[in-house]
Parts: structure tokens; C-alpha cells; sequence
């Protein structure tokens, strides 16, 4: 979809430009992907959840989560915790010390050991600590605050409306809104339509998440349901370059090649120890369309040293008629600049 001068939408008084935006992922948008991705097109960054609860106890791990370059902004850090107060507490911290542009509230994960504590999708089913840890960060931080969530906790409770009605009243200036119930985790398929009656009553921009894979599949959800962007979340680590509007056939060998090279180098200084553990996810969906014998896929996946995992990838895009790798790995470098 084109772009033009003006924003497509505003985060308070942050303009956004742009329809696609990666969606946070624990594990996957780290900020190496973050930053391929927002180079790519995708219109902002919110960073992999920051469990506060951790922060607030010195878990260092965290903070390479809020890591981000300048040209990422706008960028959200995203708060997951039961405790609106601690929740504020970390968001001063880490505004003093980072300054994002935004701070994102978790209300969807529902993952067993967050929900049943009260956090994150778990949160949706006690609406009196929404409003209360948005208040909350109101007062902590002199940034816009938004919200993803789910539809609710399961279909007898779907309380979408109301949580993203709280939110707002209690200075949320962006809902994302995940098609989906905790309940279902990431199963069955992502209503669209509950999308089109946020974004038909609220007065901020709502941006649609769930079971966007093609460009098309992004415009449909655009058409349907009114919303300001489109959130992409698993599709987007067998495809980055969705956020350019380009589906995966549409992407040459070469052009993966460069990708790859690239996000192992970025990923280098994340994962002291070693990049190929969390690579692996994207190498495998990144290679899925090339249909590669298991033998050599597994070749790949159980590579101990970068070395030898770049001269087996070396070796598949060679048999996918990349004559020139070191351009290739050049050319994607120089459209990460
Ligand atoms: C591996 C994984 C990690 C995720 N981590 C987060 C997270 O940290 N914060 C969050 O709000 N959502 C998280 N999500 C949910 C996604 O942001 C998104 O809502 C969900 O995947 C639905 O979008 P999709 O159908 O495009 O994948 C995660 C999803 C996956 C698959």
C-alpha cells in the first residue's frame, strides 16, 4: 500500500507512517529483527515484553530487550506485570534511562504462570487494575501509554470493548487489538470484526492483529475493518519483507541470502554465547519454501560454529543460482543503512 507525505496515524501527538507494524514477540522480535523489519517498512517498534517484576529485581536480561537505534523510533517498550504500581516504578526507570517514545501494556499474553497471576491477558479479567496501571504509568512517564489485547478471556467473557473503553479513559492513546481469546491461545482463526467495532467507537488509533500472513490477507483486514494499521506477527518471521508489501514469493534467493548473513552478524552482540540458537527459528522458516532435504536441513539446525553454519547456507543459496553471495550479502547491508 503507498505511502505518502502525510501520517497515517498519530500515537498522541507521534506521527506514524505506515499500515504494517511487527507485532512484539517474546524470543523473536529482538532488536535486530526489530530493526530489519522497521527498515523494511514496518511503521514502528514495540519491544519483546519487559516483565517488570524481573526489572524490578535486577534481571539484566531485560535490558537488552529495550536496546534500539535512533532511526527505530517511534518505539514502545511493552510492560507485562500484576502490580500497577511496580509497573510505573520500571517505567520511570526505564524512561530516565532509555526514553521510548511510548510504553505499550501487555494485556494478552496468556501464557499459564503470567494470566494466573494477574498479568497480562490475565489482567483483562480484573478491568479495575487496567484503569489502575494506566493511571499508574500516566503519572510515572511524559509519554503516550497503549494497550494490546485480546478479545477476552474466553467466549463467555468478551471484554474487548470495555478494557480498551478503560484503557483509553485512562490515557491509552493506541489499541492493538489480537483477534483472538486467551482461551485460544494461538489456535482456531482471528476474528476481524470485533476490530471494526473498536475502531468504529474509539477515539484513538486501532491497529487489527491476527492471521495476517500475504499482503493481501493485510489489505482485507485494512478494508474490513477501518483499522489505522495492520499488526504482523508470526508470518513476519517466514517473511520480513511483508513489511515492504511483498509476499514471500516475491522475494528472490538472493535477496533472502543478504537477509540472513545480515541478522546472524546483528545478532552477534545480543547473544554473547552464541547467535545460533535463537537463528534458528527464522533459518528454518526463512528456508521452508526451498523444500530442502531433511539431511540437510538438520545439517543446519544442529551447526555448533557460525562458521560452518554460513558455508552450509552458503551451499543452499549457491544451488538457488546466487552466483555473487558477498553482493548479495552487500546489497541487503547497504538497504539496512
Ligand atoms: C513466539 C511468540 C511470542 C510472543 N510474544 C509476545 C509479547 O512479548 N508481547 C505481546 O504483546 N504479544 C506477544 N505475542 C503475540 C503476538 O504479538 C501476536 O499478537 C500474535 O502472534 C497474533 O498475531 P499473528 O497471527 O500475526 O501471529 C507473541 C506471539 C508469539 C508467536
Amino acid at each position: 500500500m503507498p505511502e505518502n507525505d502525510a501520517p497515517t496515524f498519530h500515537i498522541g501527538s507521534i506521527p506514524v507512517f505506515g499500515q504494517l507494524i511487527l507485532a512484539p514477540m517474546d524470543g523473536i522480535s529482538d532488536p535486530p529483527f526489530r530493526w530489519i523489519t522497521r527498515r523494511l517498512g514496518s511503521a514502528l517498534s514495540i519491544s519483546e515484553f519487559i516483565n517488570t517484576l524481573d526489572y524490578a529485581n535486577q534481571k539484566h536480561y531485560q535490558v537488552s530487550r529495550i536496546n534500539f537505534r535512533a532511526g527505530e523510533r517511534p518505539f514502545g517498550v511493552q510492560l507485562l506485570d500484576n502490580d500497577p504500581v511496580r509497573m510505573a516504578e520500571c517505567a520511570a526507570a526505564i524512561y530516565a534511562e532509555y526514553q521510548p517514545d511510548f510504553f505499550d501494556v501487555n494485556l494478552g499474553c496468556c501464557t499459564a504462570s503470567v494470566t494466573s497471576r494477574g498479568a497480562g491477558a490475565g489482567m483483562m479479567r480484573i478491568p479495575e487494575k487496567v484503569a489502575q496501571a494506566f493511571r499508574e504509568l500516566g503519572k510515572a512517564v511524559p509519554v503516550p501509554l497503549t494497550a494490546k489485547l485480546r478479545l477476552g478471556w474466553d467466549e463467555d467473557n468478551l471484554n474487548y470493548r470495555e478494557i480498551a473503553e478503560i484503557a483509553v479513559a485512562n490515557g491509552a492513546r493506541m489499541i492493538a487489538l489480537h483477534g483472538r481469546t486467551a482461551k485460544m491461545a494461538y489456535s482456531g482463526k482471528a476474528r476481524w470484526q470485533p476490530m471494526a467495532e473498536l475502531k468504529a467507537c474509539l477515539p484513538v488509533p486501532v491497529i487489527g492483529n491476527g492471521d495476517v500472513a500475504t499482503t493481501a490477507q493485510a489489505r482485507q483486514l485494512l478494508e474490513q475493518t477501518g483499522c489505522d494499521a495492520a499488526m504482523v506477527g508470526r508470518a513476519a518471521k517466514a517473511n520480513p519483507f511483508l513489511f515492504s508489501w511483498q509476499d514471500r514469493e516475491d522475494i528472490t534467493p538472493a535477496e533472502f541470502y543478504g537477509l540472513m548473513r545480515y541478522q546472524l552478524e546483528e545478532m552477534r552482540p545480543f547473544h554473547p554465547i552464541s547467535p545460533l540458537l535463537p537463528f534458528r527459528k527464522f533459518l528454518k522458516a526463512y528456508l521452508e519454501p526451498y523444500g530442502l532435504p531433511t539431511a540437510q536441513l538438520r545439517a543446519m539446525l544442529t551447526a555448533k560454529e557460525e562458521s560452518r553454519l554460513i558455508t552450509l547456507i552458503d551451499q543452499v543459496f549457491s544451488a538457488q543460482g546466487v552466483k555473487d553471495l558477498p553482493g548479495a550479502a552487500s546489497d541487503f547491508r547497504n538497504r539496512m543503512l
